[in-house]
C-alpha cells in the first residue's frame, strides 16, 4: 500500500486523539520509516512494506491508547539536546529549562564553582544538560526510582559524561560527606488528589509527579536536610506549582533567613521556580 492511501486509511484510528494529532503522526511516521518529517509529507506514493504496515499500525493503535509522543518515539528534545525517554521517566517539559538557564547563568557568575547536586533527576536532562554546557562541573545526580537511573545512565552514556555526572540511587540528598555549590531539584510536586484529575495521571509515572496531600511532602522533607550539603556561597532551585511559591517560599527562610529568595515565572505567566541564593559573608576588614 502507498503511503498516502496508508495516511487516509488509518485516519479514524488517531484523528483527534489530540490537538496535535496530525503533527504527531508525521513525526511519528518519520521516526518509525527512519525518514524526515518533510520527506514523509511529499512522498505519499512511496510503496510500504507489509512490515513496515504492521510496525506503523501498531504504534497509532498505541497513540490512540493515549501513550504519549515521546514514549512511542523513546526519545524527546531538551534544551537542545536529544533525551532517551521510556516509560519509567517523566517526559523532560520545556518549563524545566529555564531552571538549567538560571543554572548556567549563576555558575558564569562564580568561576570557582564545580559542585551541583540534581535531586530527582529522571531522564538525567537537567544534570546532563548543566554538564554538557560547562564542562568544569563534576554532577551528582540522584532519583529514587531505579528504573529512571537505568534511562540516565544510558543518557550519560549517549554524550559520554561518565566522568562528570555520576548517578546515586537515594530518597532526596544521597548521604555523601559534600556540599554543593548548586542545587537543583524538580521533585514531584502535583497534591495527589488533583493529580487523579489529570490527563498525565497513569500516562507518566506516578511517582515523578504525585507530591502528597498539598504537593509539598518532598520539598518540606527537603528543605531542612539542605544546610548539611550547601557551600557558603550556593544556588538552589526548585521547580513548583504555580500555586505553591509561597508556601515553599516560607520553606526556603525558615531555613535559610540570610538568603535571597526570588520567583520566577515561566512563559505562561505562572510561579515556576523558586530560587535560593546563599552568599557568603564577607568580613568587613
Ligand atoms: C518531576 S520528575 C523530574 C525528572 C527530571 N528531573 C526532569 O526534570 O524531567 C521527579 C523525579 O523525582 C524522582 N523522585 C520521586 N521521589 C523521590 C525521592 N524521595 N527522592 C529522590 N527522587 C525522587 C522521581 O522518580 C522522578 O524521576
Amino acid at each position: 500500500m502507498r503511503l498516502a492511501e496508508f495516511i487516509q486509511k488509518t485516519t479514524p484510528i488517531w484523528k483527534g486523539v489530540t490537538e496535535t494529532a496530525e503533527l504527531d503522526v508525521s513525526v511519528l511516521i518519520a521516526h518509525l520509516l527512519g525518514k524526515s518529517r518533510p520527506w514523509v509529507l511529499s512522498h505519499g506514493e512511496y510503496e510500504l512494506s507489509s512490515e513496515e504496515m504492521q510496525t506503523l499500525e501498531q504504534s497509532l493503535r498505541r497513540y490512540k491508547e493515549g501513550i504519549p509522543l515521546p514514549y512511542l518515539l523513546g526519545r524527546w528534545e531538551f534544551y537542545g539536546n536529544e533525551f532517551i525517554v521510556t516509560q519509567a521517566t517523566l517526559i523532560p517539559r520545556p518549563e524545566t529549562e529555564m531552571m538549567v538557564e538560571q543554572v548556567l547563568l549563576w555558575l558564569r557568575e562564580h568561576p570557582q564553582a564545580s559542585q551541583v547536586l540534581d535531586i530527582g533527576t529522571g531522564t538525567g536532562c537537567i544534570a546532563i544538560s548543566i554538564a554538557l554546557s560547562c564542562n568544569r562541573v563534576r554532577v551528582v545526580a540522584s532519583d529514587l526510582s531505579l528504573a529512571a537511573l537505568r534511562v540516565a545512565k544510558q543518557n550519560i552514556r549517549k554524550y559520554a559524561l561518565g566522568e562528570q555526572v555520576i548517578l546515586t540511587q537515594s530518597s532526596l540528598i544521597p548521604p555523601l560527606a559534600s556540599r554543593f555549590d548548586v542545587i537543583c531539584a524538580n521533585l514531584p510536586y502535583i497534591p495527589s488528589a488533583r493529580l487523579k484529575s489529570l490527563p498525565i495521571y497513569g500516562r507518566e509515572p506516578t511517582s515523578a509527579l504525585d507530591g502528597g496531600e498539598d504537593g509539598l511532602a518532598l520539598y518540606r522533607a527537603m528543605f531542612p536536610t539542605l544546610p548539611a550539603f550547601t557551600k557558603e556561597s550556593c544556588l538552589i532551585i526548585c521547580e513548583m506549582d504555580s500555586d505553591q511559591s509561597s508556601l515553599l517560599a516560607e520553606m526556603a527562610k525558615k531555613t535559610f533567613p540570610e538568603a535571597q529568595i526570588a520567583v520566577l515565572k515561566d512563559l505562561n505567566g505562572q510561579d515556576r521556580l523558586l530560587r535560593v541564593e546563599l552568599r557568603e559573608c564577607k568580613s568587613p576588614l
